[in-house]
């Protein structure tokens, strides 16, 4: 008798792997520079790749949120509702999020499961002088209430899976770590 599963099946063709590269790290220290270059290469190599911004996401799925830790965790757990639906259909997700508190890192990681951890590390001071959109001017006199690293505090990963530090690397290097790890731990096969 004929196996009628024969037909429909697809067979085990490189199905992609889905996984979450979660970077974490201060204002201006490069999360939404490195992860927007490994995004890029990523489609280059031709995977289904999302991107997840704090700056986007604020605007839209978390528009209703502030910067209390209440509200930061309410727009990390929402961000990896979404990342977690994404990674299990075999997405390639970026996200970019200070994602200050290390608890609710540790909860996504939990949640989403195939998470990596990518700690984007940068002395304040460089982060200081970068100052990309000009907050921490603002915060430093005082105008902004809970800004990340001058009111605000940022708990380091004790353990990430990536660490880059971008003072001393420049963007093509830490985005090529990020690819090389990516392919170490089996992500990439
Ligand atoms: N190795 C590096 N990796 C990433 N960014 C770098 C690196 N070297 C220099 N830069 C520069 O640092 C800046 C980082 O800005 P970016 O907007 O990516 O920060 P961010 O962490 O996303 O900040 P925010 O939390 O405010 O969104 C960019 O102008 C980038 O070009
Ligand atoms: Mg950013």
């Amino acid at each position: 008798m004929k196996n009628c599963t024969d037909r429909g099946e697809r067979g085990n063709k490189m199905e992609q792997k889905g996984f979450t590269l979660w970077f974490t790290g201060l204002p201006s220290s490069g999360k939404s520079a490195v992860a927007d270059r490994v995004a890029e290469i990523l489609k280059e190599k031709g995977l289904k790749v999302e991107r997840l911004d704090g700056d986007i996401v604020r605007k839209s799925l978390t528009r209703d949120l502030g910067f209390s830790k209440e509200d930061r965790n309410e727009n990390i757990r929402r961000v990896t509702f979404v990342a977690k639906l994404l990674t299990r259909n075999g997405v390639a997700v970026l996200t970019s999020f200070i994602s200050p508190y290390r608890e609710i890192r540790a909860q996504s990681r939990d949640e989403i499961g195939k998470f990596i951890e990518v700690y984007v590390k940068c002395p304040l001071e460089v982060c200081i002088e970068r100052d990309v959109r000009g907050m921490y001017k603002k915060a430093l006199k005082g105008e902004i209430k809970e800004f990340t690293g001058v009111s605000d505090p940022y708990e380091e990963p004790l353990n990430p899976e990536i660490l880059l530090d971008t003072d001393k690397e420049t963007l093509e290097e830490s985005a090529e770590k990020v690819i090389q790890n990516l392919n170490d731990l089996g992500y990439l096969e």
